[in-house]
């Protein structure tokens, strides 16, 4: 195990680790890049979750066969780097395992993962908050895909308890992170005094049906999981920055999206971290300056699962092919994805947050067949036309789009390997993303396996704010 120097690192900071980010609303294709990327071997010696939680559905498809991953990093699918849940990550013990035996049975070994025993746990009473939160919020008569400027409609969550675990972590007390599982006093007398400040909650907001949480019970429960996780429980910060110090290089993969960021998304439509590049200092220990390539996944289409605004949403039969054609049914709760054309506004914003220095572009396949593609260069608001994307719930909800059309492409393109065997309009296509948003297309996805990608040495010409 590599061992973090107290002093300070002797040579200059080297840019060498990359980030995978989404930069839409989830379901980019993160897991597909990131085993691609992790499954050449030597190049990366560890693959690290920085946020979220059991919300990410990452599918990963190799020779044929497909994975689903939630909590544990795609890069466990390659042999050979470490797998590592950073303490950004909120951790439901009982899915982690749940997934991690479901992964053994299939013959993935799972010896690499590691845990941080700073990462905050996801418990019962999150995941019951979550569900009785959402149902009160859907009481209201909002539509939550057209929010009215006054009332929050439900948010459409994963109810994988993800917003309750990250409120406790900031309000502290009532807070149990990894290490506490494996104290078995300190846990017993938390959750003596968490449980009776839940069960008083819950009483008052489901008096017909008062879910009352036992301390006892639980404590139990999650030793027993403690106990379990035991060995792959460590110190991460350390661990990173002891192979940094090292010169070994780490992969950092985001889950949700930028477009979902806490901060940066269309808030209040956004999941409970910060989903963007921007949460790897605070969700590993590893600081930015270290970080020298940035792929921002997009997806050729836009998606988005759950509530909110989305300006380039479509309700018709060009929504329903797309979405048949891309699976867009969600990883995670099997949902069907809202779909629609792809939004350069909110993609040039997303670029920018996330620092992105190149895109992966994906699933460009599924845009085979229509006669033309159509493009959001910019919305129209009640204050009149703008470039600039409008990181808020309630005031893009009010933005429509104003759109660029340009000509489709009819011929299937799943076998093409090289960017100068793709249809004319599709190169149009990509090269119309990549100088508006100013960041080259570096990956073309053609398919799901690993092996239906396009690489490409382009060059643009940088990029700015609108
Ligand atoms: P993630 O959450 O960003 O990892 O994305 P998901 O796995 O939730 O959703 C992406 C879906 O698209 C998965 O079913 C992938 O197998 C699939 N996929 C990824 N890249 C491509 C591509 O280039 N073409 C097609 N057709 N499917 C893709
Ligand atoms: P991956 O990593 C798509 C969305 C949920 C909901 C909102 C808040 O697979 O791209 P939460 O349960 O996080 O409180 O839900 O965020 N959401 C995602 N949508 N892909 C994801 O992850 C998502 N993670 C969260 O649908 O609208
Ligand atoms: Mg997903």
């Amino acid at each position: 195990m590599s061992q973090f120097s107290d002093q300070a690192p002797q040579r200059p900071p080297n840019p060498r680790h990359t980030a995978v980010v989404g930069l839409q609303w989830g379901d980019e294709g993160k897991g597909k890049l990131v085993d691609r990327l992790a499954g050449t071997p030597g190049v990366f010696d560890a693959v690290v979750r920085y946020n979220g939680g059991a919300n990410a559905g990452h599918s990963v498809v190799v020779e044929g066969v497909r994975y689903a991953l939630h909590l544990v990093p795609s890069g466990i699918l390659a042999p050979g780097s470490l797998a590592v849940i950073g303490n950004g990550v909120v951790v439901d013990p009982e899915r982690l395992i749940e997934e991690i035996d479901g992964l053994s049975a299939r013959g993935v070994d799972t010896s690499s993962l590691v845990l941080s025993s700073r990462a905050h746990v996801v418990m019962p009473y999150h995941k019951a908050e979550d569900g009785l939160r959402e149902e009160l919020l859907q009481a209201s008569p909002v539509d939550a895909s057209s929010p009215s400027k006054n009332v929050i409609a439900a948010i459409g969550t994963t109810r994988r308890g993800i917003g309750p675990a990250y409120a406790d972590k900031v309000q502290r007390a009532t807070a149990i992170r990894v290490g506490d599982m494996l104290r078995p006093e300190l846990l017993r007398s938390k959750l003596d005094m968490i449980c009776g400040l839940k069960n008083s909650v819950f009483r008052a907001l489901h008096p017909d049906e008062p879910e009352v949480f036992d301390a006892g019970a639980i404590a139990e429960r999650m030793g027993e999981l403690g106990r379990r996780l035991r060995p792959m429980i460590k110190d991460t910060a350390y661990l990173l920055n002891g192979l940094d110090q090292e010169g070994k290089t780490i992969l950092f993969e985001g889950a949700n999206a930028t477009m979902l960021d806490v901060d940066h998304g269309t808030f209040p439509y956004v999941t409970s971290s910060n989903a963007s590049s921007l949460g790897i200092g605070p969700g590993t220990g590893v600081p930015p300056q270290k970080i020298g390539r940035v792929i921002g996944v997009v997806k050729a289409y836009s998606t988005r699962v759950g509530g909110g605004p989305m300006p380039t949403e479509l309700h018709d039969a060009t929504a329903d092919r797309i979405r048949e054609r891309g699976r867009e049914f969600g990883t995670t709760t099997g949902r069907p994805r809202r779909v629609g054309w792809i939004d350069l506004v909110a993609l040039r914003y997303a670029a920018i947050v996330s620092g992105a220095t190149e895109l992966g572009l994906t699933l460009l396949d599924v845009l085979a067949g229509f006669d033309e593609l159509r493009l959001c260069t910019a919305y129209a608001t009640p204050e009149g036309r703008t470039e600039r994307f409008l990181p808020d719930g309630f005031e893009l909800a009010e933005a429509e789009p104003i759109y660029e059309t340009m000509p489709g492409f009819c011929e299937e393109i799943t076998g093409v390997r090289s960017f100068d065997d793709l249809p004319g309009p599709a190169c149009r296509y990509v090269e119309r993303i990549e100088s508006f948003v100013g960041v080259p297309v570096r990956t073309i996805g053609v398919g799901p396996d690993r092996e239906q990608t396009i690489e490409r040495d382009a060059t643009v010409a940088a990029g700015g704010l609108a």
